[in-house]
């Protein structure tokens, strides 16, 4: 089969969010790059993913010139609730950090960034077939692909980046890399229901019947999930048993009761902790899911993904437009440095809400002592503020 020989300074696999933010921030320096994407941007822009973003992934997205969509359409949450023993407890994120998160869902991230890159003449090929990368340690390294028309590409650049999720393929290339894993014993049922939000903020929940989170969408719309066993099956699940089960966790002394509607989404999402060391090999660098995911609870993965970019599209400016290629070198240690510190926060935000199948009464009590600590303490609800709405980059 014949195949197209081009080239282009970044080759950047995966259009999710990081590859698309990355390839908009290397255009603002004068980089060309191509981006690659086996998904359609239809069934990208179909897909329900989570939707908090930190204070500087908002800016990220403004000051960048992607759009201020995500101000007018998005909304502001100055804090969020723990809720336990039946009772809910404010952390004032404004009050204790001065910042805020913005709730705006992630597939209207990639519908702004899909848009700019359109706007903007970014080459993106969507739906491309039997990817490849090859000679990542070389100095030419390449992708390979099948576009949507059948045709075979070579894609030559001197920069390779893996932006290719959780199962990626890209990952597969650095050799010698360390896989740090941390699997839990539940997952999440996620649910979109036509219903005005019950709380106009998040509220992080742990019942004895196990964690749940109230979410929004929009003033219609709900989005809520209850933690459930991975092997969980959404047909075992009538809308009458989830909103008992739902109403159960959230019940307490303060009289609060969902507003209900109808179901229109449901799915089950399992997850775990996951970090690849190093994040580099040779030419090729990976970035956010490709290489680390994190429980959905603390609401890291997309702010992490975009935070990897930021750092990446520095250090690519530098070795592109500066010839200067120790600056790969930096990548590394400088993305590793944020995403344990994400790690932590979610591993320590999803123990101290989820209700643990083997927990004993010991670890029942030292856990409401826990969330008793924190909510009981400026200096604890400094720290949860601080952690959520993002660390300074
Ligand atoms: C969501 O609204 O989808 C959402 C919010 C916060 C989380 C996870 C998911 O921690």
């Amino acid at each position: 089969m014949t195949r197209t020989v081009s080239s282009t300074a970044v080759g950047i696999v995966g259009g999710g969010p990081a590859g698309l933010m990355l390839s908009h921030l290397l255009q603002l320096s004068g980089i060309e790059s191509v981006v690659i994407e086996t998904r359609t941007r239809d069934e990208i822009e179909h897909t329900h993913r989570a939707g908090i973003l930190e204070r500087d992934s908002v800016r990220m997205l403004v000051d960048s010139g992607v759009s201020d969509r995500v101000l007018r359409d998005g909304h502001e949450h100055q804090g969020i609730a723990l809720r336990f023993g039946g009772v809910s407890h404010r952390i004032d994120f404004q009050g204790l950090v001065g910042a805020s998160t913005w709730l705006y869902p992630q597939t209207d991230v990639f519908m702004d960034l899909a848009a700019a890159r359109e706007r903007d003449g970014g080459d993106v090929r969507y739906a491309v077939t039997d990817t490849s990368v090859v000679d990542v340690t070389s100095d030419r390294p390449a992708m390979l692909f099948t576009d949507s028309d059948g045709m075979r590409h070579e894609v030559r650049c001197p920069v390779l980046v893996g932006a290719d999720g959780s199962r990626s393929m890209t990952r597969d290339s650095v050799q010698d890399r360390t896989e740090y894993f941390r699997q839990y014993p539940f997952a999440w049922f996620g649910i979109l229901c036509e219903a005005p939000p019950s709380a106009p903020e998040l509220i992080y929940t742990r019942s004895e019947r196990g964690f749940a989170l109230v979410s929004q969408r929009t003033d219609a719309i709900q989005r809520l999930y209850f933690q459930c066993s991975p092997e969980e099956s959404v047909d075992d699940w009538p809308e009458d048993r989830i909103w008992s089960e739902l109403q159960a966790r959230l019940a307490g002394e303060d009289g609060f009761v969902l507003t209900e509607g109808r179901i229109f989404d449901k799915s089950v999402l399992p997850f775990r902790s996951y970090v690849c060391e190093p994040m580099r090999h040779g030419n090729l660098l990976l970035a956010g899911d490709a290489a680390h995911t994190v429980p959905p609870t603390g609401a890291k993965g997309l702010n992490l993904a975009l935070a990897d970019v930021r750092v990446l599209a520095e250090v690519l400016e530098r070795a592109v437009l500066k010839n200067d290629r120790s600056a790969l070198d930096e990548y590394t240690g400088r993305a590793l440095a944020r995403v344990w510190k994400a790690q932590h926060f979610s591993y320590w935000m999803t123990t101290m809400l989820h209700a643990l199948p083997d927990a004993s009464d010991f670890d029942v009590r030292r856990q409401l002592g826990e969330l008793s600590s924190v909510v009981g303490s400026e200096h604890g609800r400094r720290f949860l503020a601080e952690a959520y709405t993002g660390w300074p980059a």
